[in-house]
């Protein structure tokens, strides 16, 4: 029996062990990918979060790589792929990376994923793992869209998976997978383990990525080998600042661009983000993958937290006037805004959810294996406003004339010291922060 086999065959044991309530915790020991045991298909690559972790896997791994592209001709995939990467990070010597990379053009929302008779043999045949990262993250458009892409692009690459040589599929979900309780929670956390609790789903992006997570634990409970990452709010890079080219469908971004462009803005001192820096998220997930192996459902979420009010001192230190209102007042003002306005789009993404996750496990396994999420700094903060201003996405505050590097020191200290003590900042009042900032 080859070692292939062999492994494979204890993955079999392993998930037909296992009970309901079991499934998705991981379990030490599992099978883990080696990069000589064949190639690995990355779907996603072109996107934000997929980039991150095409950069990470070619780094950090051996990996040789198959990207799938809906892109018109193979050329044309090559060339978007290395332009993404190369907007992404400039300054990587991408050259040396190139021979690694291979490209085949395909949908995984098609039958088949697209792909002709021979190629999906050939693919099914010398790949050893899958790792799934496209999806359709927009929020707004037909359910459909949603369902094609991230429910049934994933029984696509289930069926793949268990087509040719053994190989495991590794799926990129979301922490909205936990839903909504408007009737009142059964539960005070949502752990990995959770999955079918009667949640309900805000729109059809969320439910097509629960379905997506239903059927993949049945197709893990029936042998295929593989993992699930459930990634909670992905933020710029935690060096450069940098978000994603699509910055309009971030709530966070949309929030932020609706304060500057209003001049005032809802005061909620208690809400707080967990903002996971994209190129973290990327190294948390490869370092599950490569270190933990397959079998596990983990979330990936920083467990730092910013607050809305942290964002603001950052916001009113580049000179941007910002009235922070009190819940009655702000509604009485967002009644001059139209329905569609984007500061009123952006609210309900903020929103807490009724059921928290409980990211404990995912967390410790992380640190078993080296890996610790960085600490928010109001600098990394200042950087992604810089970014924002620099691809005009936001306005340019009043003081731009003063120099990024002086913007960028005004809004150093703003949370860095809070955040090293471990301390939350006391509640201010309504109507703090409303003067321009910036007096470098
Ligand atoms: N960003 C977040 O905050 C966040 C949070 C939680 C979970 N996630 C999950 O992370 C994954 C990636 O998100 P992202 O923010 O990086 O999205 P993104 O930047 O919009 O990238 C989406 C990627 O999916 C590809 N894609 C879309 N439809 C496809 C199809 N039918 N066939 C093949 N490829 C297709 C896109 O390719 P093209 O270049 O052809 O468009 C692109 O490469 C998604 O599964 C999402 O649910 C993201």
């Amino acid at each position: 029996m080859s070692e292939r086999t062999s492994s494979k065959n204890r993955t079999l044991a392993r998930w037909g062990q296992r009970s309901s309530s079991a499934a998705g915790s991981g379990e030490p020991g599992a099978p883990r990918w080696r990069p000589e045991e064949g190639r690995l298909l990355l779907t996603g690559a072109t996107g934000f979060l997929g980039s991150h972790l095409l950069l990470d896997l070619l780094e950090h791994t051996a990996a040789e790589l198959t990207c799938l592209s809906r892109a018109a001709s193979k050329e044309a995939a090559r060339t978007a792929l290395l332009q993404r990467l190369a907007w992404y990070f400039p300054g990587c010597e991408l050259s040396r990376y190139e021979p690694r990379i291979a490209v085949e053009l395909g949908d995984v929302a098609a039958p088949r994923l697209g792909l002709s008779e021979g190629v999906y043999a050939e693919l099914a045949a010398s790949h050893g793992l899958i790792l799934n990262v496209a999806g359709n993250v927009s929020h707004a458009g037909a359910s459909e869209q949603f369902f094609g892409v991230n429910t049934r692009g994933v029984a696509e690459l289930v069926q793949l998976a268990r087509s040719g040589a053994p190989k495991a599929l590794h799926h990129i979900s979301t922490t909205s997978v936990i839903g909504e309780f408007p009737q009142g929670a059964p539960l005070s956390a949502f752990s990995e383990a959770r999955l079918q609790e009667g949640q309900s789903f805000r729109d059809a992006y969320d439910e097509s990525k629960y379905r997506a997570e239903v059927l993949l634990r049945q197709a893990f409970a029936e042998g295929l080998a593989g993992s699930v990452y459930r990634v909670g709010y992905v933020a710029p890079h935690s060096i450069t600042g940098r978000f994603q080219p699509n910055i309009q469908q971030n709530y966070v971004s949309l929030y932020v661009r609706a304060c500057t462009r209003l001049g005032f803005a809802p005061h909620l001192p208690e809400r707080r983000i967990q903002p996971t820096p994209v190129d973290s998220a990327a190294r948390a997930i490869i370092t599950l993958l490569t270190g933990a192996g397959a079998g596990g459902t983990y979330y990936i979420q920083t467990p730092h937290t910013v607050s809305h009010y942290d964002i603001h001192r950052v916001l009113h230190a580049f000179g941007y006037s910002i009235r922070l209102l009190s819940m009655a007042d702000f509604v009485a003002r967002a009644g001059e805004l139209s329905a569609d306005d984007e500061a009123l789009a952006a609210m309900p993404g903020l929103e807490p959810r009724t059921v928290p996750a409980d990211s404990d496990w995912s967390r410790r396994e992380l640190r078993e294996l080296g890996f610790e999420y960085p600490v928010p700094t109001s600098a990394w903060l200042a950087r992604f406003i810089r970014h924002a201003i620099e691809v005009g996405f936001i306005q340019r505050p009043p003081h731009w004339e003063l120099g990024v590097p002086a913007l960028e020191l005004a809004a150093e200290g703003a949370l860095d010291e809070r955040q090293e003590r471990g301390e939350r900042q006391a509640a201010p009042e309504p109507g703090a922060l409303s003067g321009a900032g910036a007096q470098a």
